[in-house]
């Protein structure tokens, strides 16, 4: 199994490690634009090959397509991260070129390839790359449910005092502040509501905290966050490079699933070998279904400011 990673910036390189650290793949291909950068990453993250037990073969390129041939999976982190203050909708005018010059560049090596969006606004990237690709839409995933659920997660265990291994809950929607839709009459601990342990109030709170994730990080770090979001792409690579048919909201082109069609969107999928092996169909209550709407709105807006 070959995986490739584009971009060794925070979120690649945290990315390789864990795919690396888990075990499970042959290899892994780090590219990056910048001289000699994917190639010093690579080389740091085998020499923790013997302290962390793993053969996972990790090498890196400057920009040569040709290392990534015959890829099974890649993930495109590349791009400009946010800044404080900054939307991810704002990154759109420079990371649509790139995305569109990687995602085309992987293909010509890997036509078997299944696509992981990572860079900024995901949404939209994921839907350019559907559009500029014409990859079937099984093999074209965005990553960012897996990312904000594990958030939702994390503001869940805090709020209820429980150890996060109880909890479990998912976000829905677009990858944005304002465009996340964390599913919290649904979340539980250990299959009891949590609505039997917290507020409205209480609850209200966690969704907001989950929403804003992100801009959080950004605001401590100076940059986007890593650690989570490359460990988030190393569950779905894992899912598919293992074929463990496990479900992660992932962002995928809907055909009229949840009366949204021609947009990339997150909504629950299972993940296997095929890349989307099906898109799961959630009940979701009036409130839900109307913030999915607004939430797609938003992605729209954004999508409409792309060139294709
Ligand atoms: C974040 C970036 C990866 O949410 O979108 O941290």
């Amino acid at each position: 199994m070959k995986i490739t990673v584009v971009g060794a910036g925070a979120v690649g390189a945290s990315c390789a490690e864990y795919i690396a650290i888990k075990d499970f793949a042959s290899e892994v291909v780090l590219l990056d634009i910048k001289e000699g950068y994917a190639e010093g990453k690579a080389m740091d993250l085998m020499q923790t090959a013997s302290l962390n037990g793993f053969d996972t073969k990790i090498t890196g390129t400057t920009g040569d397509y040709s290392k990534t041939a015959n890829s099974d999976i890649a993930v495109i982190t590349s791009g400009i991260p946010r800044k404080p203050g900054m939307t991810r909708e704002e990154l759109i005018g420079i990371n649509a070129g790139i995305v569109n010059t990687v995602s085309t560049s992987l293909i010509k090596h890997s036509p078997n390839v299944i696509l992981i969006v990572v860079s900024n606004p995901m949404d939209t990237m994921t839907y350019l790359v559907h559009k500029v690709t014409g990859l079937p839409k099984n093999r074209i995933i965005g990553m960012g449910g897996a990312l904000d659920s594990a958030r939702f997660k994390y503001r869940l265990a805090e709020a209820l005092g429980a150890p996060i291994s109880d909890v479990d809950g998912m976000v829905i929607g677009g990858h944005s502040d304002t465009g996340m839709v964390p599913l919290g009459r649904h979340a539980t601990r250990n299959s009891v509501k949590v609505s039997e342990f917290l507020s409205a109030d209480r609850m209200a709170q966690v969704v907001e905290d989950t929403k804003v994730g992100g801009a959080t990080l950004t605001k401590l770090l100076g940059t986007s966050a890593w650690y989570a979001p490359g460990a988030a792409v190393s569950g779905l690579v894992q899912a598919i490079a293992c074929d463990q048919k496990k479900l992660f909201p992932c962002s995928v082109f809907l055909d009229g699933e949840y009366d949204l069609k021609d947009i990339c969107i997150g909504v629950p999928v299972i993940l296997g070998r095929n890349g989307i092996e099906k898109i799961v169909k959630m009940e979701l209550d009036k409130a839900e279904k109307a913030k999915m709407q607004e939430s797609a709105e938003g992605v729209r807006k954004t999508n409409d400011l792309l060139d294709v």
